[in-house]
């Protein structure tokens, strides 16, 4: 059978590392696109070099080009800029807007029966334009954001009580921001709840609600270090994670921002959510039972992301 063909739309930082990832997974061959000159055909040469030593088989190509991902079965959106000192919102979703305008023209011409995973932020604003753009069924255009918020809060639990990060499962709802919803019921190690953890005298429920702020923050944080740039490891990973659910046709159970039409009570908004991703790309959304405390804070996540996308709105009514 032909190798799986992964089209990767902006080749910087989580870019390149995509590459690298698919290449080092074997999911198929890469195109990296981007609009600066020389940097994904440089990126894909570099690590089509790296194949021989590291004992993987894929082609890798850059391009300046759509038509070079004509066909892709996953198409990865990195592609916009990020917020520099002194932009507003509006002016980062303003460019932001337009680039995701451009891609999924793009994607709709050259790749219209890909599995889209959407990167750019704001996530659950661009995944929204994105799929309006493309035109793409909803179920094939999905957000990464909930399995690196998630990833994050795995690591800091597996950190804090020294075990595997293997046995540490997490649940991060809603939106990508500072009021995403870290489902503490619904995390723990190896089956056993966090609840059940701090009555066990593993942690406190002090260290847990630092723990849920530190993931809230988990962006900024890493920002804040690097100074120049955002994530792209974890991001990478996560997104991977994704594409091979797809492109296996796995079906595993990862918070993404998926299209919404009535579950926890919302309609044609992107969030995230619980879902199972297979061969059909979005196959099923999982509702869990909130409790009333938790349903609080999703709520005040879900105006954030309305209000996100009512600004997107404004700033290109067609989207409307
Ligand atoms: N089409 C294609 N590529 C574009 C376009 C466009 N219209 N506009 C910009 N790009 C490219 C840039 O040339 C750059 O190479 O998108 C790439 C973005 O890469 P980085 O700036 O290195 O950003 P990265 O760290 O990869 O993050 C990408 O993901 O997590 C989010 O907030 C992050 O929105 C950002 C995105």
């Amino acid at each position: 059978m032909a190798r799986a063909k992964i089209a990767l739309i902006g080749a910087g930082q989580i870019g390149g590392t995509l590459a690298l990832l698919a290449g080092l997974k074997e999911l198929g061959d890469v195109v990296l696109f981007d609009v600066a000159e020389g940097i994904p055909q440089g990126k894909g040469l570099d690590i089509a070099e790296a194949s021989p030593v590291l004992g993987f088989d894929a082609k890798l190509v850059g391009t300046n080009g759509y038509e070079a991902i004509e066909g892709a079965d996953v198409v990865i959106v990195t592609a916009g800029v990020p917020r520099k000192p002194g932009m507003s919102r509006s002016d980062l979703l303003d460019i932001n807007l337009k680039v995701m305008g451009q891609v999924g023209a793009g994607i709709k011409q050259y790749a219209p029966n890909a599995f889209v995973i959407c990167i750019t932020n704001p996530l659950d604003a661009m995944v929204w334009a994105l799929q309006k753009a493309c035109g793409l069924p909803v179920e094939k255009v999905v957000g990464m954001a909930g399995v690196l918020d998630s990833a994050r809060f795995r690591y800091f639990l597996a950190d804090e009580f020294n075990v595997s990060v293997e046995d540490v499962t997490a649940f991060v709802l809603g939106g990508h921001g500072d009021d995403m919803v870290p489902l503490v019921r619904y995390s723990g190690v190896a089956g056993i709840p966090l609840p059940d953890l701090v009555k066990m005298g593993w942690t406190t429920q002090e260290k847990v609600d630092s723990i849920v702020e530190r993931t809230r923050k988990g962006g900024g944080e890493i920002v804040n270090l690097l100074k120049t740039g955002s994530a792209f490891y974890a991001p990478a990973a996560s997104a991977i994670e994704m594409a091979t659910s797809y492109l296996r046709d796995k079906k595993r159970l990862l918070p993404c921002a998926a299209f919404l039409t009535g579950q926890y009570g919302i309609d044609g908004l992107y969030l995230g959510v619980p879902v199972i991703i297979g061969a059909k790309g979005v196959e099923r959304i999982v509702e869990i039972e909130l409790d009333s405390s938790e349903q609080a804070m999703l709520d005040k996540s879900i105006a954030s992301v309305q209000e996100l996308v009512a600004e997107c709105k404004k700033i290109v009514p067609s989207l409307g």
